[in-house]
């Protein structure tokens, strides 16, 4: 192989290599959870959370969660050990379900943008999104779905 072919194709490669990591590492970032669904009220482990890497522990920003009966994913964003908000992942604008980037929310269908507490960062949308009490104990997230 001529050494301008072996460059090349080392090139291509390392690129081939980088793009696929990229995408394992941009796949595991979103968790999801089936939740516990009794009385109203969806029960989610704050294990759930927890990433284990050699030894240290960290902490996953959020987690998705969805009730079998209903369209609509609930993104979980954890702040502090007890302080968690719950918000539906539906635009408030024309009722698009949103995609979870990070600490923003994003609407594709025209553009909308919500904060992770469902503040409107940019419109069309007007409306703060969706959200749900939560509250928590030693080991448990309990998201109450209706009053
Ligand atoms: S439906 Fe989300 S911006 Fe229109």
């Amino acid at each position: 192989m001529e050494r301008r072919n072996f460059i090349k194709q080392c090139g291509l490669l390392g690129a081939s290599c980088l793009g696929l990591s990229l995408f394992i590492e941009s796949c595991g970032a979103t968790h999801y959870v089936q939740g516990i669904a009794s009385n109203n009220r969806l029960q989610i482990n704050k294990s759930d959370f927890i990433i284990l890497k050699k030894d240290k522990t960290t902490f996953r920003k959020y987690i998705i969660t969805k009730l079998e009966n209903s369209d609509c994913p609930i993104v979980v964003y954890r702040f502090s050990e007890n302080n968690f908000s719950a918000l539906l992942l539906r635009c408030t604008h024309q009722g698009n379900e949103l995609n979870v980037n990070g600490d923003m929310l994003t609407c594709s269908a025209h553009g909308s943008e919500f904060s992770n507490k469902g503040d409107v960062i940019q419109g069309p949308a007007e409306q703060k999104l969706k959200s749900f009490p939560v509250t928590t104990d030693e080991k448990n997230i309990y998201i109450q779905l209706a009053a």
